[in-house]
């Protein structure tokens, strides 16, 4: 057995996926065989959510029984709404997504269950509660009264609705439900493969969905598009820019929101989101972000020919959106709920424990001294 050490599994395939293929060398990203940029044109996040849990788009009837279903899973139980209510107005809301979900783990019915049927059921609960759950939290930690969900509002709109108590403009909207649409999948990233690996003990459904949030968390990760914004705040004007991003390289700083493991020439997603950060910030007459953007991006690709992630263009976004900073992460989980619980069912339909192996290089064999004599 070779002793090759290949440190963050660089390069390495472990596994076979339906889901998505991400081709880093055509600069394309497809869900079960199609563009998201082609998804993001012509459907709305319900029929992208759809795709990526059943494997193919769906016909008029079967979408709208999926939004039906999506809709009557929304409502959650008293007893999660009053542990809510109870959670520190501190806490970080990737951590209160990662206990709803634990939480719903407790109080489903199923939780046992690992066939594929119930899976699907329990992901679509997953699905469903989750946006609830989180909207619950923004509402109550700024001591707010919550907003019950809506059955005559889609996915996104009902998410706007339950955060602010009112719906947006319809490109707003479409801009959000892009976003979700570039967030729902992407192959066998951290998170993901922290749910696979999750699964692969032939653990449960809620439970993989909790530990990869927990992985999405991470500001090498999901958490960019939140430190995206710090960033920009911390210049603060279009003036600022330039010098500001020289600085941070000049001091080698990892400048968040670039760079990617697979894409090394642009990530596939950046350019449908540019677009949509574009029309929102026209909408909201605010051209201060995307000046900064612009400046940050222009540097990073000539001095160091890193290009920008889908964590860029989103994080400004959400924040033109009206959205808490420490939400924007959450808004990708979500969305990224389809993605996990596709891979833990696919997973489950051919499991194989995931075990690496580790190179020793810890003390040589030696030998216990008792307690009194050390
Ligand atoms: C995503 C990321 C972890 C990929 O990492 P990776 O594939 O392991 O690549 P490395 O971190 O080894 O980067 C290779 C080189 O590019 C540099 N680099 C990569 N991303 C960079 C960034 N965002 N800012 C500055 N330098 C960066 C590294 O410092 C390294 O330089 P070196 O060879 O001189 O040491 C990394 O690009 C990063 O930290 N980006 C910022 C966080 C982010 O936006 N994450 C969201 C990803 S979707």
């Amino acid at each position: 057995m070779s002793d090759e050490i290949k440190k963050g599994l660089l390069g390495i395939v472990v596994d076979e996926t339906e889901v998505s293929k991400v081709m880093p060398e055509i600069n394309s990203l497809t869900y079960r065989g199609y563009a998201a940029q082609d998804l993001c044109a012509k459907c709305k996040f319900e029929e992208v959510a759809y795709l990526i849990l059943n494997g193919e788009l769906p016909n008029n009837k079967q979408l709208k029984a999926f939004e039906k279903q999506e809709r009557k899973e929304r409502k959650l139980s008293k007893t999660l709404l009053a542990d809510i209510k109870k959670i520190p107005r501190k806490a970080h809301p990737m951590d209160v997504a990662r206990t709803v979900v634990s939480i719903m783990g407790l109080e489903d019915n199923e939780t046992k269950d690992n066939s594929p049927k119930a899976n699907l059921r329990k992901a679509m609960r997953i699905f469903a509660k989750t946006p609830v759950a989180l909207a619950a939290f923004y509402r109550a930690r700024k001591g707010k009264k919550m907003i019950p969900p809506k059955k005559n509002l889609s996915f996104s709109e009902n998410f706007f609705h339950m955060c602010f108590g009112k719906v947006p403009k319809k490109e707003i909207v479409k801009a959000f439900d892009v976003s979700l649409i570039l967030y729902a999948e992407h192959s066998f990233n951290v998170s993901t493969f922290t749910a696979r690996t999750i699964t692969s003990s032939l653990s449960d459904i809620h439970g993989a969905i909790t530990g990869a949030i927990a992985s999405l968390k991470g500001p090498l990760h999901g958490g960019a598009n939140e430190e995206v914004m710090h960033m920009m705040n911390k210049i603060k004007k279009p003036e600022n820019a330039l010098k500001w991003i020289n600085n941070a390289l000049d001091k080698k700083d990892v400048v968040m929101g670039f760079g990617h493991r697979v894409y090394k020439n642009g990530d596939s997603r950046v350019p449908t989101m540019r677009n949509y950060f574009g029309k929102v910030a026209k909408i909201k007459k605010d051209k201060k972000f995307e000046k900064i953007y612009d400046i940050v991006e222009k540097v990073m690709i000539e001095r160091k020919n890193i290009h920008p992630n889908v964590d860029y263009p989103t994080g400004p976004t959400y924040h033109l959106m009206g959205f808490d900073t420490d939400f924007f992460t959450p808004i990708f989980v979500i969305s990224r709920i389809t993605g996990w619980s596709a891979h833990i069912m696919e997973q489950h339909a051919a499991n194989k424990l995931i075990r690496p192996l580790a190179s020793y290089k810890g003390s040589q064999h030696r030998k216990v001294v008792q307690l009194n004599q050390r």
